[in-house]
């Protein structure tokens, strides 16, 4: 193999791994506060197509192919874990519309997340 097309797939690899949002950092305590704030992230941010509810029904969602999700079903592609829904939430998942949220700052991702868990994900199981 030249070394040439060797260089060529490390680049892939590297850029791969970039878009999948690189190493998580470590979850910050889930303190009252912090479900609150991620309630003001979740309503700017999720709403229009994760619903009121949490259930997917957002009013941008209800034509959306797949559905976004209803998180009270608790069922995930990428894992329901904080750690797993730090990646889904910073890099997006391809080929739908559940987009990337990387441009947040990292606490305002985990405040949605535990909002989420929180609100929609525990209290339906
Ligand atoms: C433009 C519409 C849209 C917005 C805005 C959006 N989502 Fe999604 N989301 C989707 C869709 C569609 C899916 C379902 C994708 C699928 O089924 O593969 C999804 C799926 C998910 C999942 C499930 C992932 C899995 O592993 O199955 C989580 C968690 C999630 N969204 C969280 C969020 C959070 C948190 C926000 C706000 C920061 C957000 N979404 C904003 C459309 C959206």
């Amino acid at each position: 193999m030249n070394i040439g097309l060797r260089v060529g797939i490390m680049g892939f690899f590297l850029i791969g791994s970039v878009t999948y949002g690189g190493t998580v950092p470590k979850p910050p305590k889930m303190t009252p506060e912090l479900i609150q704030k991620g309630m003001a992230v979740y309503t700017t941010n999720c709403l229009s197509c994760h619903g009121e509810k949490g259930d997917g029904n957002g009013p941008a969602g209800a034509y959306m192919n797949p559905k976004p999700r209803n998180f009270g079903e608790g069922k995930f592609k990428a894992g329901g874990k904080p750690e797993q829904l730090f990646k889904t939430v910073t890099s997006g998942l391809s080929g739908t519309a559940m987009a990337p949220f990387g441009h947040l700052p990292e606490e305002d991702r985990w405040a949605v997340i535990y909002y989420v868990t929180d609100a929609f994900i525990k209290k339906k199981k």
